[in-house]
């Protein structure tokens, strides 16, 4: 008998020369789901001959991989494409490198700060919201995904890169969407990944790439030059932190770097979430009748501002439930650099440990019928119920999400100004299905009819549980 030290975890095995791999690039998120209803906390999943994953999806084992083991573990470097448009930034990097970069961008994230920054993006929210009521008044069906990207870059972008990138916000948003589509998609059999990709895209994707940089090269000589009256966002507090901590210049490429990965980050991450929410309030008409009369109950028809934006406790609830169904960032994946145990299991050094929030955000002993959209899950008794780690959108731990709150309060701003003026509703029979990418996205974009959205007056008209709200 084995040593307990080397106990194994239950998992599938799945064909001789395979593995499971077959089955989880048909449909990962089905699949993870499966295992770990299936087999539990902890997962050994075989991929190939010889080749093994960990998922680990019991919420105590996921406090032990990322916080009791954090030293253990490291990013998964195999994320080698994002690793190429990313460099050293704060998503990937690791060691010294990482804590003295968290060090010196934390300052930034403090609540005042949020808020300020939140209060001077209300005008591009209200813009957002004036574009697509014209957009809607002309066309009778609009893809709502790209709108949202261009929103959530120019929250990010004039947050991390402040006037500078707002002069270029168009030009670059084209230039993502180009790369967003040559990106390679995952592939769905087991030979898929030494399929070659199109030399096209390649080519579409490299250039891409270049003219991205080029803007930000650009950005950042505008701010070296410097100008009292100009906005140059988080940049002078990045560079003046590494000078502090290094007594060394940032030098142009680690300072693209650290911009490039927190533009990433922040809006990839909310572009694709806004969709998520927006569709799950098109699908529950009952739910968005109850978050436009809170809205309309706290804010009126007056612009929300930042600090009221807490008083939003059923629109809150609808984000959190959007987020736990459709968390932007669907999985997290970890190397472990020594062996260790995770529930009593073994873990070799070198194996690749997978967290699918996906699967953990629908654990049926801790969501009762998980595929409901049900906001009142996350009130504050229910949410007492349920164990630490059982919801982790953005992750925990070390390395969870630097950006947590500001992306609650953008999408809290987003949704309240855009339901006080507008109606999305899904086109009937677009097909909704999952993307996972880098974050989880819709394989056919999102399709909506948008029409101006008059206030009610008349709240007798409406079910008696929603007047109390009005
Ligand atoms: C709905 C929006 C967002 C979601 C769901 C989200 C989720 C996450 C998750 C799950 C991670 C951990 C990834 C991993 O460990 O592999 C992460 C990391 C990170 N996020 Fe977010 N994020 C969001 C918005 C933002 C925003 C607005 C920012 C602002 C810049 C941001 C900045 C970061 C950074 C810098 C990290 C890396 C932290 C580190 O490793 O120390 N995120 N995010």
């Amino acid at each position: 008998m084995k040593h307990p030290e080397f106990k194994q975890p239950p998992g599938p095995d799945g064909s001789y020369f395979f593995g499971c791999l077959t089955e989880m690039r048909q449909n990962p998120m089905a699949f993870f789901t499966r295992v770990a209803a299936e087999y539990g906390g902890v997962a050994k999943i075989r991929f190939g001959r010889n080749k093994y994953s960990y998922l680990v999806s019991e919420p105590e084992f996921i406090r032990e991989l990322l916080i009791k083991n954090k030293t253990s573990y490291i990013k998964n470097t195999r994320y080698k494409q994002l690793a190429r448009v990313l460099g050293e930034g704060l998503l990937l990097s690791e060691g010294q490198t990482w804590s003295r970069q968290r060090k010196i961008a934390q300052p930034l994230f403090r609540l005042e700060a949020l808020h300020a920054q939140v209060d001077r993006s209300r005008s591009d929210i209200a813009n957002f919201a004036d574009r697509l009521e014209l957009l809607g008044s002309k066309n009778q069906f609009i893809d709502i995904e790209p709108e949202f990207s261009k929103l959530s870059q120019m929250l990010a972008g004039s947050w991390i890169m402040g006037d500078p990138f707002r002069a270029r916000a168009d030009e670059m948003a084209e230039i993502y969407l180009t790369a967003t589509n040559a990106w390679p998609v995952a592939p769905r059999t087991a030979l898929g990944s030494y399929r070659i990709p199109p030399i096209r895209a390649i080519l579409t994707l490299k250039k891409a790439f270049s003219d991205f940089d080029r803007h930000i090269f650009a950005i950042i000589s505008e701010f070296r030059r410097g100008g009292d009256s100009i906005d140059f966002g988080m940049m002078p507090a990045l560079v003046s932190g590494h000078f502090e901590a290094t007594g060394e210049e940032l030098s142009d490429q680690r300072l693209r770097d650290q911009i490039v990965t927190l533009f990433i980050a922040a809006h990839e991450t909310s572009g694709t979430g806004m969709c998520w929410i927006h569709y799950l309030l098109s699908k529950y008409p009952e739910v968005r009748d109850r978050v436009q009369l809170e809205v309309a109950s706290v804010f009126g028809s007056k612009l929300p501002c930042a600090a009221d934006l807490s008083r939003l406790e059923y629109v809150d609830r609808v984000i959190q439930e959007s987020f736990r169904i459709y968390s932007p960032i669907h999985s997290l994946s970890r190397v472990a650099v020594e062996d260790n145990t995770i529930g009593g299991y073994h873990i070799p050094k070198g194996a690749t440990v997978i967290v699918s929030l996906f699967a953990t955000h629908r654990l049926a002993k801790y969501w009762k019928n998980p595929e409901a959209f049900d906001p009142d899950r996350f009130t504050e008794a229910e949410s007492a119920k349920r164990p630490p780690f059982s919801y982790i959108p953005f992750a925990a731990g070390h390395r969870n999400c630097l950006g947590g709150t500001m992306a609650m309060l953008q999408a809290k701003m987003t949704v309240a100004q855009l339901s006080q003026r507008l109606k999305i509703d899904l086109m009937p029979g677009h097909p909704i299905e999952l993307m996972p990418s880098t974050t989880m996205r819709m394989r056919y974009g999102m399709k909506v009819e948008i029409e101006p959205f008059e206030q009610r007056s008349n709240f007798e008209e409406l079910p008696t549980s929603l007047q109390a709200l009005a």
